[in-house]
């Protein structure tokens, strides 16, 4: 099984990454891991969404702009490691979302619905928050872009929750998360 890892974690010590690398610790297969940090990948401008364009219209696929999008359609599981930030998670999962949405590699359109293209049937999503989790704005915008773009059925979230408030317990909150991912295995 090939895993791809796609880690937005910002933080040193991010207590999103130990939850992911615990998930990751479950899987059977072998891990690819993109640190959005260091690939730095930019939003769209004019200029690279024309050449998108012109890519997609000449039948180019294998362009290296595409690389990312041609990884993402590849992987049997993905899992994606993102602190919960401002009610979402960081921009850079945005860019990444951005660079592998290409229609005719990771989705197509038929009769003008999407349809996915994706080899993937599992996507995880881990995340962990200061207070509360809200999974409008995060993880259930990832599982609609999954499902309803890139084909993937099944996605499921891992949280743990009221990191930041005074007093709580961190370890044990982030024990009881590992324990609940350890019951999912
Ligand atoms: C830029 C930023 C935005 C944040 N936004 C929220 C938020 O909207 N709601 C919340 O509960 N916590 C928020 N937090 C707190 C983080 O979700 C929390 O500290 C989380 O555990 C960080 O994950 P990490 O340890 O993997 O970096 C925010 C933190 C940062 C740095």
């Amino acid at each position: 099984m090939s895993i791809l890892f796609i880690n937005a974690c910002v933080r040193k010590d991010s207590r999103t990454l130990r939850l992911a690398k615990h998930l990751l610790s479950k899987l059977d297969g072998e891990i690819t891991e993109l640190n959005l940090e260091k690939e730095n990948i930019q939003a769209l401008t004019q200029d690279t969404l024309a050449y998108r364009d012109t890519c997609l219209h000449c039948g180019k696929f294998g362009d290296p702009m595409l690389s990312y999008a041609n990884q993402f359609a590849n992987a049997e599981t993905i899992v994606i490691a993102a602190p919960f930030w401002d009610m979402s998670f960081p921009s850079s999962l945005k860019n990444y979302i951005e660079a592998i949405t290409v229609s005719g590699v990771t989705f197509t359109y038929v009769n003008g619905i999407p349809k996915g293209l994706c080899k993937g049937k599992k996507l995880y999503f881990v995340s962990t928050c200061g207070g509360p989790f809200t999974p409008d704005f995060g993880y259930n915008y990832i599982k609609t872009m999954a499902q309803g773009f890139y084909g993937i059925p099944e996605t499921q979230l891992f949280t743990a929750e009221f990191l930041d408030v005074i007093g709580n317990d961190v370890e044990a909150i982030l024990k009881a998360a590992e324990e609940s991912i350890d019951k999912t295995f």
